[in-house]
């Protein structure tokens, strides 16, 4: 195993009718900002809930938080925070909404330029407001970690950063919250939090057991879960499953000493800055192409997966890669997620743009051993085609 340093001090409120204990989780004299994303925040009634729990506080909304975050709208938020003197933010969302929270919480004290918080890669966050989160799709696990992925606009760009302090002081996760949902952001849901644990497993074995059991029990929950949530979606267990599966895929644990490969998600936020398709929409038609790619780098991994995710035990070990090669695409396409970048039209001149994306922002050396070069990520690209 590698050496780790594990930390998550998030605290995790999970359940039906969670929500009204948001008011223990604050001091009576905070003044807090309440940050949400369009209209189904309302509609779905977890603003009145939220509104309700909040009490007599002093509480301020900022709403329109877009679908990947921009740092032009989140800059607005940053105005209202320092010019009502707010000092704590409550997301109440998806991943976009904690992630602009997250960004929003490290701009306000920030006294430069905030979108150097993004280029260092979080570096250059020395400080933070606290914030909380209230859970409406599960997908990222941006609820129980340090990640946030935003957007710029006026150049196109979609950058990620991590830092400790970002960490939500507490997640509300109540799965009734994530009835309203279209099936399509469920399901996106599922692909996301599946590629996340395989982004932490899928590399070289390092003896990691704990964390191959712990990995390969949430791949499997999330194949069960996938095609039963389509069938029965008003399933609460079902929902709750889902709702820790996505939380337990990214909250540091299942990635705590073993290599990680995070080439999927470089490559579909280039993707998804270029084209606006869905995140996990993105990492439908890479990853498997990445499996194609990197067959023989990561040959042991696959036999693994194969033999305890799908029990494929039969046939010699390539036709049993193959095999489970196959049985990823179809899980994604079995839930209607196309796994080809034809299914969007990017074509020859789209990979060709993709690929100068990764090299303008420094993704020359992605992966577990650091030789996915451009060379390589394009030939993912058109294994993806
Ligand atoms: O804007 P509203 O009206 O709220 O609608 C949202 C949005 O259009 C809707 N929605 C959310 N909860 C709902 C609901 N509709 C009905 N009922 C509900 N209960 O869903 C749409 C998508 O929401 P969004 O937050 O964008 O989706 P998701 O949670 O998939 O987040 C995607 C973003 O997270 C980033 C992605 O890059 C992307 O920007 N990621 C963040 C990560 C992290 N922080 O760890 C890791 C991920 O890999 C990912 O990169
Ligand atoms: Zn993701």
């Amino acid at each position: 195993m590698l050496n780790f340093e594990f930390y998550n001090p998030t605290r995790v409120l999970f359940g039906k009718g969670m929500i009204a204990r948001l008011d223990e989780q604050l001091s009576p004299e905070a003044r807090v900002l309440v940050l949400y994303g369009g209209a189904s925040a309302e509609r779905s009634g977890t603003l009145a809930e939220v509104r309700a729990a909040l009490g007599n506080r002093t509480v301020r909304e900022f709403g329109g938080i877009e679908a990947n975050p921009t740092y032009e709208t989140l800059m607005k938020a940053v105005a209202m925070v320092r010019a009502e003197k707010l000092d704590f933010l409550l997301a109440v969302g998806g991943g976009s909404v904690m992630d602009g929270t997250k960004f929003v919480a490290a701009a306000v004290p920030y006294e430069g330029e905030p979108w150097d918080i993004l280029v260092s890669k979080g570096e250059a966050a020395k400080k933070a407001l606290p914030l909380g989160t209230v859970v409406t799709l599960p997908a990222t696990g941006s609820e129980m970690n340090c990640l946030s992925v935003i957007s710029r606009q006026s150049t196109g760009d979609k950058l990620l950063f991590s830092n400790p302090l970002v960490y939500p002081r507490f997640s509300v996760l109540d799965p009734m919250r994530t009835m309203s949902l279209p099936m399509k952001q469920v399901i996106n849901g599922v692909v996301d939090s599946f590629v996340h644990v395989m982004e932490q497993y899928m590399t070289y074995p390092v003896d990691g057991m704990a964390q191959d059991r712990f990995s390969e029990g949430l791949l499997s929950s999330l194949v069960e879960i996938g095609p039963r949530i389509v069938a029965t979606p008003d399933d609460y267990d079902l929902r709750s499953n889902l709702m820790w599966v996505a939380t337990l895929a990214l909250n540091g644990l299942i990635g705590a000493g073993v290599p990680h490969d995070w080439t999927t998600h470089m490559i579909g936020h280039e993707i998804t800055a270029k084209y606006h398709i869905d995140h996990a929409r993105t990492l439908a038609m890479v990853f498997p192409a990445l499996l194609r790619v990197r067959r023989t780098e990561k040959r042991a991994r696959l036999l693994q997966y194969a033999a305890r995710v799908w029990n494929l035990t039969e046939g010699t070990e390539d036709e049993r890669i193959d095999a489970v090669i196959r049985k990823t695409e179809e899980f994604f396409e079995g839930l209607g997620v196309p796994t080809r970048l034809s299914a969007y039209d990017i074509g020859a001149e789209g990979i060709n743009d993709l690929v100068r994306q990764l090299e303008d922002h420094g993704m020359t050396h992605l992966g577990e051993n650091g030789d996915v070069t451009l060379d390589v990520s394009r030939k993912i690209l058109e294994a993806a085609a």
